[in-house]
């Protein structure tokens, strides 16, 4: 029997298409590891939950794990990233599915409990929401052994679950699939660098010609900078590490502290993981031009200060699903996206089924190892093992038909050695 509540079950079939475009992009996970599960069954008798945004490239994560035995529950990560049409195909592939778009944060925790109350084996996060959850309400999961280890795939999750950890509350042991190489330098670098076009596409402005702020010189940040010149903007970069901040200024980017940049930005697009990166007062407000279009890829609603925008404007107008024109004081009008939460994810459909291709195959490999190193596995922060990280990087160069150099034994011995020099 499968456990349910979606918005509309009658959008299955249109579901249905968006999974199918999106598993003949995804060769490496719903093809070569989920035929392999589909033989071997390493999951077999493990439930998975699941938090995570409720997108295509996410139920071929979840049909791949179900391929190979794992009876799997999901939830939405992020009260507006859920796709309906995906949510309700899920239903009918047996996946137990707690998941609608525009869910309240009473409704976001309650999904997150019905997959909890399925006594999860494996959580696999986005963001730390479930994961936390799990320690403040469902303590038993984690003491009686249930938890056997979970993972977290946002740079935020990652974040605070390394806070948990310093501060002795991390209880289960965590795997930052965020921080694998094939994670971060893909997903976040490319993923979210196209995300910008995506994230704006809707309000019909070219980037060519424009001030562009990007918040941020981190992997997702630096990738929207490089995209958002890719298409003739003037892009200032904003940062608050030296060395990020070098970097931004060597790849020849204008850098300069907020306050500086927000009188002359037409667009202004973050990423950073942080808090108020435009500091919510009435100078900064007032210092916005008319016309600006604000737009948050950061994990949280927080980075652009949503609620205290919302508060100082006098007039919130919807222009299109999840844009908003807010009239200012003095009559100035500003555009913010999504309610200031993810763009790319609210206003299209996240990142393409290419590159999540990596960042699944990881979730699904380490799904794999957590269950076959059960015994071994302490609590706390446990990097991903390099071979699962190199195992994904062959397997997708395989599948785009590229193949690279090994190295010989001389080789090997010279670059793990020291006595051969001058
Ligand atoms: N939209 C998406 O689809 C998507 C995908 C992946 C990650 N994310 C999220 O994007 C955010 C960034 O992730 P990342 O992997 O790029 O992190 P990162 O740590 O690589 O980069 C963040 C950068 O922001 C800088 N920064 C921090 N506070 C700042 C501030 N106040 N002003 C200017 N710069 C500041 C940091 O110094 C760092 O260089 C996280 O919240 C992550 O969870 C979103």
């Amino acid at each position: 029997m499968v456990n349910y509540k979606v918005a509309d079950e009658s959008l299955a079939e249109k579901g249905k298409e968006a999974l199918y475009i999106a598993e003949s992009k995804m060769p490496v996970t719903a093809k070569v590891i989920r035929e392999r599960f589909a033989k071997e069954k390493p999951l077999k008798g493990i439930t998975i939950a699941g938090c995570l945004h409720i997108t295509k490239e996410t139920a071929n994560l979840a049909r791949t794990l179900k391929a190979g035995g794992a009876d799997v529950y999901l939830c939405g990560s992020n009260p507006l990233s859920t796709q309906d049409d995906v949510a309700a195909a899920l239903v009918q592939e047996d996946i137990n599915v707690f998941a609608w778009h525009g869910n309240t944060d009473e409704e976001f925790y309650w999904c997150i409990r019905e997959c909890l109350k399925a006594n999860p084996n494996v959580l696999i996060d986005d963001g730390a929401d479930m994961i936390v959850t799990a320690h403040k309400e469902f303590p038993e999961l984690i003491q009686n052994g249930t938890i056997i280890a979970c993972q977290e795939e946002t740079t935020t999750g990652v974040k605070r679950f390394k806070a948990m950890d310093k501060q002795g509350a991390l209880k289960v042991p965590l795997f930052p699939v965020n921080d694998a190489r094939c994670k971060n330098q893909f997903d976040n670098e490319l993923g979210t660098g196209q995300g910008i076009v995506a994230a704006i596409y809707g309000m019909h402005v070219l980037f060519a010609g424009k001030n562009v702020i990007v918040a941020g010189f981190g992997h997702c940040s630096s990738g929207m900078a490089l995209r958002a010149r890719g298409l003739g903007a003037n892009v200032i970069v904003t940062e608050i590490d030296p060395i990020k901040a070098l970097q931004a200024k060597f790849a020849g980017y204008q850098v300069m502290p907020i306050s500086e940049a927000l009188p002359i930005a037409d667009i202004i697009l973050t990423a950073t993981g942080c808090k108020h990166v435009i500091l919510p007062t009435k100078e900064n407000f007032d210092a916005l031009k008319d016309g600006v279009i604000l737009g948050n890829l950061g994990h949280f609603d927080i980075e652009i200060p949503t609620k205290e925008i919302y508060e100082y404007a006098k007039e919130i107008k919807p222009i299109r699903q999840n844009v908003e024109e807010l009239i200012f004081p003095d009559g100035k009008r500003i555009y913010l996206l999504a309610k200031g939460r993810l763009a790319n994810l609210v206003l299209s459909e996240g990142h393409p089924a290419e590159v999540m291709d990596m960042s699944f195959s990881l979730q699904s490999l380490m799904s794999e190892y957590i269950v076959k190193n059960k015994e071994k596995l302490r609590p706390g922060m446990i990097d991903i093992p390099s071979e699962i990280d190199d195992e994904v990087g062959f397997l997708k160069l395989q599948s785009l038909g590229v193949e690279i150099d090994k190295l010989t034994d001389e080789q090997y011995k010279y670059i793990h050695g020291y006595e051969e020099g001058t």
